[in-house]
């Protein structure tokens, strides 16, 4: 027999509340959970609430220090670069079933932290299982080549790990960013030390502990809950550490390369982005319509990739705008644990601030408030779904990130506006195009400059897909071949005989 849906919210939000007040919650450092040396900690506000949840290690640069330490002394050591690639496999696996078998407790854990309804979590938790059985699928599959000579030599490569990898993550899906960025690294070779956001750090410690409850050797992966101008920096700034991994906002992005320079480690970087989603007269018009109110609205619209431009072709404008506010006023918002909220609140009171001034600039400039705009004062930092109408390209709402559940739609003419208007902006993170033409769905994809494109649907995703941005939106790709040649590096050898 099944359990019953409410039974199973319940039963999973009182044991990730028994885990949040069970315990201080530390730092992983070296296979140890520590204090940070400052002794400081901060604190972890339930965003739906406003409540206190627990309070947190503060890391700073000695905690920094100290995890950097640990962290080249497992990678130096023989137990993990240089173990079996079949058993680093097996490990990774093993944390892909631990994971697996703590789906609900992870979910409400993040939940709590980062306000997402139950079941966006419970869909990103699931999410992370998959990352990680992907990536221990590449362990054995991290390959060298083999160089044409003349028979007087042997000459080949070997792609090898990097090293010691520092890795910043945002407080909009922490528990997906941690497990992308734990298993690309490990499945190298790599050895980790995590900076989780300081809005939502709790899954990234649970995911830990779930993690060193399986084989991996101590210091292998190091978790520094800590702000972004201290332990961030101070990662980013390293200089035994070979590579920095970030994802969050482009201006943050920027100053990791600058602090990166210290001693030229590798950057990758995954930031924001403005996607455009097209929809052309020809499309499935109603399929397009729920597809461009759950990529607005989903996580409250704090998702890097969301289709926040929805550019519509002229003849089908109004009916598109409409049917939008429609199904926008649909998705309830409220109590994250509630079976029919579909919104929680943003990450934190500045978030929901930074969007409500964004609402105001939409309606300041001229364009037409079709629905929403208006945000709570509390308790909870909820923003209602709100869509603007009849928006032009250069206004600040349809150029600037707002990382909140605000839709810009946007007319054009025909292929080439599209083209033009979708492609006139700084990021290039994602795009989708929706007509039942195959040519010019295709042609159209093919002149949008974004990283990850979509026909006739939008936001999807596969492990094995490449995700990552053009212009300002990134450097490099996570998840595929790209991802792998980011957490290794190539020697090539010549034997001569
Ligand atoms: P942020 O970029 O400051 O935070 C992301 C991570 O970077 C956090 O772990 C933070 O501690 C760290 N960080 C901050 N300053 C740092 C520094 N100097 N060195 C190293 N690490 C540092 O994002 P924030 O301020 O919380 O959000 C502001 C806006 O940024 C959002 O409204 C949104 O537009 C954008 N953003 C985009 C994300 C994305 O995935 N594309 C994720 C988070 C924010
Ligand atoms: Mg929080």
């Amino acid at each position: 027999m099944t359990t019953p849906l409410v039974d199973r919210t319940e039963a999973a939000r009182a044991k990730a509340l028994a885990w949040i007040q069970q315990g201080s919650k530390r730092l992983l450092i070296g296979g140890q959970w520590v204090t940070a040396a400052s002794g400081k900690s901060f604190e972890v506000i339930n965003p739906a609430t406003e409540q206190l949840l627990c309070h947190v290690a503060e890391a700073d640069s000695a905690d920094v220090d100290a995890a950097v330490l640990a962290a080249r002394k497992a990678f130096e050591a023989s137990s993990w670069a240089a173990m079996s690639p079949h058993t680093r496999t097996r490990s990774l696996l093993r944390i892909a079933d631990t994971i697996e078998a703590h789906i609900d407790e992870l979910a409400a854990i993040e939940s709590l932290d980062n306000g997402m309804p139950l079941w966006f979590a419970q869909g990103a938790v699931a999410a992370t299982v998959d990352i990680f059985r992907y990536y221990a699928g590449w362990c054995t599959k991290v390959l060298g080549t083999t160089i044409p000579s003349d028979g007087s030599t042997l000459t080949y490569t070997l792609r090898e790990p990097l090293g010691v990898c520092g890795q910043v993550i945002p407080w909009n899906v922490p528990v997906l960013m941690a497990a992308i960025k734990f298993a690309n690294a490990l499945c190298c070779g790599n050895t980790v030390i995590l900076k989780p956001a300081e809005l939502a750090c709790l899954s990234s410690l649970r995911l830990a502990e779930l993690v060193q409850e399986t084989d991996l050797p101590p210091g292998v992966i190091n978790v520094l809950p800590g702000f972004g101008p201290t332990a961030g920096a101070a990662l980013a700034q390293h200089l035994d550490v070979d590579k920095i991994a970030f994802t969050g906002s482009t201006a943050v992005g920027k100053q990791i390369v600058r602090d990166a320079t210290s001693n030229l480690k590798k950057v990758t970087l995954e930031l924001g982005g403005k996607a455009p989603n097209v929809v052309f007269a020809d499309a499935d018009i109603e399929k397009a319509v729920q597809a461009a109110v759950k990529t607005f609205c989903s996580n409250s619209g704090q998702v890097c990739s969301a289709g926040t431009r929805l550019f519509v072709q002229e003849s089908i404008h109004e009916q598109v705008a409409e049917r939008v506010a429609q199904v926008a006023a649909t998705w309830k918002v409220g109590d994250p644990f509630a079976a029919d909220t579909r919104l929680g609140p943003l990450i934190s009171a500045r978030q929901r601030d930074r969007v409500r001034e964004y609402i105001g600039v939409g309606q300041e400039g001229g364009a037409a408030l079709r629905l929403g705009g208006n945000a709570w004062n509390g308790p909870g930092y909820f923003v209602e779904p709100t869509v603007f109408d009849n928006v032009k390209n250069n206004m600040r709402i349809a150029q600037e990130e707002i990382f909140g559940p605000v839709l810009s739609i946007i007319p054009f003419k025909n292929e080439d506006d599209a083209v033009l208007q979708g492609n006139d902006t700084t990021y290039g993170l994602s795009a989708a195009v929706w007509t039942k033409d195959v040519a010019r769905a295709h042609k159209v994809v093919k002149a949008l400059k974004a990283g990850r494109l979509w026909i006739n649907t939008f936001g999807e995703s596969d492990p094995a897909m490449a995700f990552g941005g053009y212009k300002q939106s990134g450097w490099g790709r996570e998840f595929g071949q790209e991802s792998i040649d980011a957490y290794t590096q190539t020697k090539s050898v010549m034997v001569r005989f």
